[in-house]
């Protein structure tokens, strides 16, 4: 597109808002305006959105809509997830996998995780810019409970073998009869590539953080499946968006979000 005779080419950093989706999103300014905790009907006119919305972004992820945790952004979910997994399985374990070419909103958890006792392996990348499955598989041992590594790379492009990366995790948590969590930051491949967490070949052991923002209002969500334990919560408050299966928030999401995630659940982009 062209800004006042500008060629905008940084859609991977932002875009501006899809016409359709801001159309979408206008009731929710002005008429739908309830607080979706509410009990009274405007409140759950705002309800019914949200509820909509989780079913539709759990179409494209192919998980169940409960799973799915709304986020304010990339970088909240990655923290969620990293702090929220390393968190409830400490008492199993202390070692992270990761690659030293991720998003600083992984690295800069791994780093505070380490500064707390937690020991990481940040693996470096092939010639092409690529985290191999083998090298993944070889960096797990009998303390790990996450492998953290990025599907689009948002400096270089790159695209990592998730799937595979996926059965190497799976593969040796097996071996080790473990628990290991797979999270992949997956902000940069929404609207280019599939996020359907079976065709990824991902057990109910992924953490899959992140969306981009093509056409939609700059966000994100968040899904978290998994095992009978809720990762900690980030931000303590009375329950919201956590409310289905959490006992406290997960993140900062608050009453306002139904606009937000209204939009994003509209956008074409998914
Ligand atoms: C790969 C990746 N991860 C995480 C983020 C952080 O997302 P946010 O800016 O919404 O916090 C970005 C931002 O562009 C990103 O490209």
């Amino acid at each position: 597109m062209t800004v006042e005779g500008t060629v905008y080419l940084d859609h991977a950093g932002t875009t501006p808002l899809d016409p359709k989706v801001l159309e979408a999103m206008v009731p929710y300014f002005t008429q739908h305006f309830g607080n979706p905790s509410s009990l009274h009907s405007v409140g759950q006119e705002a309800r019914y959105a949200l509820d909509e919305a989780r079913e539709r972004v759990a179409g494209v992820l192919n998980c169940r809509p409960r799973e799915i945790v709304f986020t304010a952004g990339g970088t909240e979910s990655d923290n969620a997830a990293i702090h929220g997994v390393a968190t409830a399985l400490h008492e199993t374990g202390n070692h992270i996998v990761t690659s030293s070419v991720e998003h600083h909103a992984v690295l800069h958890s791994c780093q505070y995780l380490e500064s707390q006792g937690f020991e990481v392996t940040y693996l470096s990348v092939d010639a092409d810019g690529m985290v191999q499955p083998e090298a993944v598989y070889n960096a797990i041992n009998e303390r790990t409970t996450l492998v953290t590594i990025m599907y689009g790379n948002n400096e270089i492009g790159t695209i990592n073998p998730i799937s595979e990366i996926a059965k190497s995790v799976k593969k040796r948590a097996e071996e080790l009869s473990r628990t290991i969590v797979f999270h992949t930051d997956a902000v940069q491949a929404a609207g280019y590539l599939s996020l359907d967490v079976a065709e990824l070949g991902v057990d109910s052991k992924i953490v899959v953080a992140g969306i981009l923002m093509m056409g939609g209002m700059t966000g994100y969500f968040l899904i978290l499946t998994i095992w009978k334990r809720r990762p900690e919560a980030l931000i303590k408050t009375r329950p919201q968006e956590t409310h289905v299966s959490g006992d406290s928030k997960l993140v900062t999401e608050d009453e306002h979000s139904t606009i937000t995630v209204s939009g994003k659940s509209l956008a074409e982009f998914l």
